[in-house]
């Protein structure tokens, strides 16, 4: 089984669709880390970010190894643990740039199609993670794009008051108001810009919209779980 979540920053995507794949004993993916992990690559190379042939070239041939049990998923670069590095403001900040760069797009897309075929398939249940049980996968356009033919398709979103505050909680420990300002331009700017590569805010065609602006954490998995099994 594939199950293909998209949705903004701050809708709780990534804690809810870990969460999710924990409770269908499948893997996870996180494609929003392989961009990340990208994006750091390309600094601790030395490559200009505004040079996108060499930005393509430096991901050509990044050594990426991503890990997709949702108990514990990692990300290494040239065996470097870069789970920790790729979360910092510097490369939230400097993501987007990598990210809207359609040849970086073309080689992680191929990868990340790799690993779900691997996954959902029977025939190669012996190399992949989940013994062929699936693997939820989620990102910006792994619901139209990536996985468009995934058996369940979801667009998790929330309101952007809703995705501010967790955001903010999330990258501050804190969500009142100056927390709350001082994230707002990042995550806003950051959605703009992916918005020129990826439509995630409106759902497409058969994809079942989620919204989790009033649940909690654990109503939110239950409302993904539920379009799941329906
Ligand atoms: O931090 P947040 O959860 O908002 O984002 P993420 O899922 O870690 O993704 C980081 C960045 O990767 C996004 O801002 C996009 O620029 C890019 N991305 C993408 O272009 N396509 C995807 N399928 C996933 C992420």
């Amino acid at each position: 089984m594939v199950v293909a979540i998209d949705g903004p920053s701050g809708s709780g995507k990534s804690s809810v669709s870990r969460a999710v794949a924990r409770r269908l004993g499948t893997a996870y993916l996180d494609t929003g880390a392989m961009y990340r992990a990208a994006t750091w690559w390309c600094l601790e190379e030395g490559v200009d970010l505004t040079d996108q042939a060499a930005v393509a070239a430096a991901v050509d041939v990044m050594p990426l190894v991503m890990g997709i049990d949702p108990a514990a998923p990692t990300v290494h670069v040239d065996g470097t643990d870069v789970g920790e590095a790729i979360r910092t403001t510097e490369i939230s900040t400097a993501v987007s740039a990598v990210a809207t760069n359609l040849a970086v797009r073309a080689e992680l897309r191929r990868l990340q199609r790799v690993i779900i075929a691997a996954e959902s398939s029977a025939a190669a249940a012996d190399a992949s993670f989940s013994g062929g049980r699936g693997i939820v996968a989620e990102g910006r356009d792994i619901t139209t794009v990536v996985a468009p033919d995934a058996d369940v398709r979801i667009l998790l979103t929330a309101s952007e008051e809703a995705r501010l505050a967790r955001r903010s909680l999330e990258v501050h420990g804190a969500a009142d108001a100056a927390a709350v300002e001082a994230t707002k331009d990042q995550v806003l700017r950051r959605d703009r810009d992916d918005s020129t590569v990826s439509q995630f805010h409106v759902a497409a065609d058969g994809v079942v919209t989620v919204d989790s602006s009033d649940l909690d954490f654990e109503q939110t998995v239950q409302a993904v779980l539920d379009v799941v099994e329906q």
